[in-house]
């Protein structure tokens, strides 16, 4: 990989760490969620302009996902068999002490080279929590909660004896060591979070490096990167983002868009209605009313974060230029989903990554020729 101008956009794939791939849907998939398949997955991915791959956590079966791999364990197995892809690892604050994570993280960081990061998710499926016995909170304070959660990995991986006096967490002279690499350019593991209400904007703004957005339309897209920018360049911040997509690409347009109907025509439509009824606890529960799933269609929800509302679904100039409209309206990253990951990933990286490349260096070069 060399290096890149900052207008590129960046790439990262699902991890699918918990079975039945990334579609509800029972479409045959050759896609695998145990490691061996995972590890040639996050190879290929790094050879073809992959920088990051993000774990998904879940303790337990849901819609379409009826086995699951720990993401922290998973994580480090994919980092120990790597080289350049940085890993995120999905992370619930409801399940863990931010100080225990913390250390976790610096010592991923510290052996695989500053390759991991953090996904910090404030979580929507409530069965997991009433079946462990742990407290269920209404979903803008998840959000209260989780910002505690990140403030307190921040303060134990940059101070010495670090206190906190927080609603969720009390930190008292807590000194980490040894703290995370420190890189230029990257003082610590990177942050990233899901979640797309009001809650999570602010959130974002506040803490967080990374947004992540639920698959969207340019206009959906646009909205929550003028808001969340607007409320961290308040705090003097700048947060960066990333856009979830299900990548369909194929030689035709015609191929492309049959492969989608027959993922649809396939949905595990019973699984898809329970998830439904379940993401209620997301966007919807808020009084804005706003936020992830909160106006998605069945249609939409067969893959489980909206990718298809992103188009990148065509030929593999049709998707490139997609991806690079989503550059320009401030989109540093796009978050890959596939049918059949090993070989998709490949096509992709190899059809599509060029062109949206070459789109880049051509606005680039009349930008400078216009002054
Ligand atoms: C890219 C991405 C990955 C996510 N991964 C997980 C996950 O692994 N486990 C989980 O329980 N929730 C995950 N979520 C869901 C979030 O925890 C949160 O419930 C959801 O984004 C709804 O937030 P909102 O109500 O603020 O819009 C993820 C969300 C996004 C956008």
């Amino acid at each position: 990989m060399g290096t890149k101008a900052q207008n590129h956009v960046k790439f990262a794939h699902w991890i699918p760490n918990v079975s039945g791939g990334l579609v509800v849907s029972k479409i045959p998939q050759r896609t695998d969620w145990g490691l061996q398949y995972n590890v040639k997955l996050a190879k290929i991915a790094e050879e073809v302009g992959f920088e990051y791959a993000l774990t998904q956590i879940r303790f337990m079966g849901s819609y379409g996902a009826e086995y699951q791999h720990d993401s922290l364990i998973f994580s480090t197995a994919l980092l120990a068999n790597t080289e350049s892809i940085n890993i995120v690892t999905g992370i619930l604050p409801g399940m863990f002490h931010p100080g225990v994570i913390a250390k976790h993280g610096a010592t991923a960081d510290q052996i695989f080279n500053g390759r991991w990061a953090i996904n910090v998710v404030s979580g929507w499926y409530r069965r997991e929590y009433d079946a462990l016995g742990v407290q269920w909170l209404e979903h803008d304070e998840r959000y209260v909660r989780s910002q505690e959660f990140i403030e307190i990995l921040r303060g134990a991986w940059s101070d010495d004896d670090f206190s906190y006096r927080g609603k969720y967490w009390q930190i008292d002279g807590y000194t980490l060591k040894p703290k995370p690499l420190v890189i230029p350019g990257r003082p610590m593991p990177e942050i990233f979070q899901g979640g797309n209400s009001l809650a999570a904007q602010r959130m974002a703004a506040a803490v967080s490096d990374w947004y992540f957005m639920n698959g969207n339309s340019l206009e959906g897209f646009k909205e929550q990167i003028n808001n969340v920018s607007k409320m961290a360049a308040a705090r003097g911040r700048k947060v960066k983002f990333i856009a979830n997509a299900f990548v369909i690409a194929r030689d035709t347009e015609a191929e492309a868009k049959s492969e989608l109907e027959r993922i649809i025509r396939s949905a595990d439509t019973e699984a898809v209605e329970k998830f439904r009824v379940a993401v209620k606890e997301a966007g919807q529960s808020t009084k804005e009313g706003k936020g992830m799933w909160a106006k998605s269609t069945s249609r939409d929800l067969v893959q489980y974060n909206d990718g298809f509302k992103t188009n990148l679904i065509g030929t593999p100039e049709q998707i490139a230029s997609q991806i690079h409209e989503l550059g320009r309206i401030g989109v540093d990253a796009i978050l890959c989903g596939f049918l059949h990951f090993h070989e998709e990933t490949r096509f992709f990286g190899e059809r599509v990554i060029p062109l949206v490349r070459e789109m880049e260096d051509a606005a680039s070069v009349k930008r400078s020729a216009n002054g």
